[in-house]
């Protein structure tokens, strides 16, 4: 039997109890089979480390996940620190760290989820927004100068190299072949950044060429918005710069009923460190520890770490538990209008992985 061992990482605010909902989850699964169990090592970095360490996560913390096959993270926020603080402290360090230059983002209409397009039917939005995750806007090149005076600057510098950009390219145009409609949208804004976004559109070509197969097309980020409302179905996967594609990706989860579905990969496509799997939800620090967290993001993405172990079958099985229990507006929590309980949501897909066989245990 295999033996996958997996970080968790809660982070803050309800990061805390939606990382444990995930885990019962993965348990239950891992119960259904003989093929493979889990090892789970649960990291309490994040803010209340901050606050008895001065530093989010061990200088040496990433030596300790190293090894791991994958990290399920909650999420980074806390009211008392900067949000910049927790963010390169925990998971940039970490993504950044580990090269996970492919941030995947799938968005779809769960059964069951009342989304708020009036013409838009579940079978028109599909989408899996690509994000570069390792440099652009989030490069963190930049400075302050001259601060406290009337002549203080300060700069935020979008960088991207051509190996950065023609990795993330070719990781695209690949999910883009991959899926049924073979059809790939670049995202841009080479007509007002006419430098390192012009570069992006002649490597987004340059990389076509290997890909005879796949259809794309180029958006400017602005027109991408109108596009994602008005004709969503001419939409399948898209891949944009690391800012662009954070507010994309937003639109993309509200679009399809709630933040509190989305699921995120951050993957290293090349294997050499593991790969991160969180909701893109957030602390959402306004209803920490009540239990109302929809653990459903979380959830989603671990059938997006399973998938990345390649265990495809369980991957299925926990992605149809999960849309089994989404179905039913009695199993729904706060954000999207129910009044369903983390703990609730987490027992019915615990029920359903339990009730369908997912895998066949050996007598
Ligand atoms: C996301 C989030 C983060 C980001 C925040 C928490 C800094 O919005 O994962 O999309 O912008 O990368
Ligand atoms: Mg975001």
């Amino acid at each position: 039997m295999k033996t996958y061992k997996i970080a968790c990482i809660p982070g803050d605010g309800i990061g805390k109890e939606v990382i444990p909902a995930g885990q019962t989850v993965l348990e239950a699964l891992a119960a259904t089979q003989d093929a493979f169990r889990f090892e789970f090592t649960s990291y309490g970095w994040g803010g209340d480390w901050y606050g008895q360490h001065g530093e989010m996560m061990p200088a040496d913390g990433l030596d300790s996940l190293r090894d791991k096959d994958a990290i399920l993270f909650g999420s980074a926020g806390d009211p008392q620190i900067p949000d910049h603080v927790t963010l390169w402290g925990l998971r940039l360090k970490i993504c950044q760290g580990f090269d996970q230059y492919a941030n995947v983002r799938p968005t779809r209409i769960l059964p069951g989820i009342d989304a708020p397009l009036k013409r838009c039917r579940p079978e028109d939005l599909d989408w899996v927004i690509v994000r570069e995750n390792s440099e652009g806007e989030y490069a963190g090149v930049g400075g302050r100068a001259h601060q406290g005076h009337p002549i203080e600057v300060a700069t935020d510098v979008s960088m991207m190299t051509r190996a950065g950009v023609e990795r993330i390219m070719r990781y695209a145009f690949k999910l883009a072949q991959s899926r049924p409609r073979k059809l790939l949208t670049v995202v841009t804004k080479s007509n007002a950044q006419r430098h390192a976004m012009v570069m992006w559109d002649e490597i987004a070509l340059q990389i076509s060429r290997e890909f005879p197969d796949v259809k794309w097309d180029k958006e400017l980020v602005d027109a991408a918005t109108a596009r994602m409302v008005n004709r969503p179905a001419s939409l399948d996967t898209l891949v944009a710069t690391n800012l662009h594609a954070d507010i994309l990706s937003d639109l993309a989860a509200a679009l399809a009923g709630s933040l509190g579905i989305a699921p995120t990969g951050n993957i290293d496509p090349e294997r050499r460190y593991p790969s991160m799997f969180e909701p893109i939800h957030g602390s959402a620090f306004d209803i920490m520890g009540k239990g109302l967290a929809n653990p459903v993001g979380t959830f989603w993405s671990c059938v997006m770490l399973l998938e990345h172990l390649g265990e495809t079958q369980a991957a299925r099985s926990l992605m149809a538990a999960v849309e089994q229990v989404t179905a039913d507006p009695a199993l729904h929590t706060g954000d999207l209008g129910g009044k369903a309980t983390t703990v609730q949501v987490t027992d019915a897909v615990c029920g359903r992985i339990r009730g369908s066989g997912a895998g066949a245990k050996a007598a």
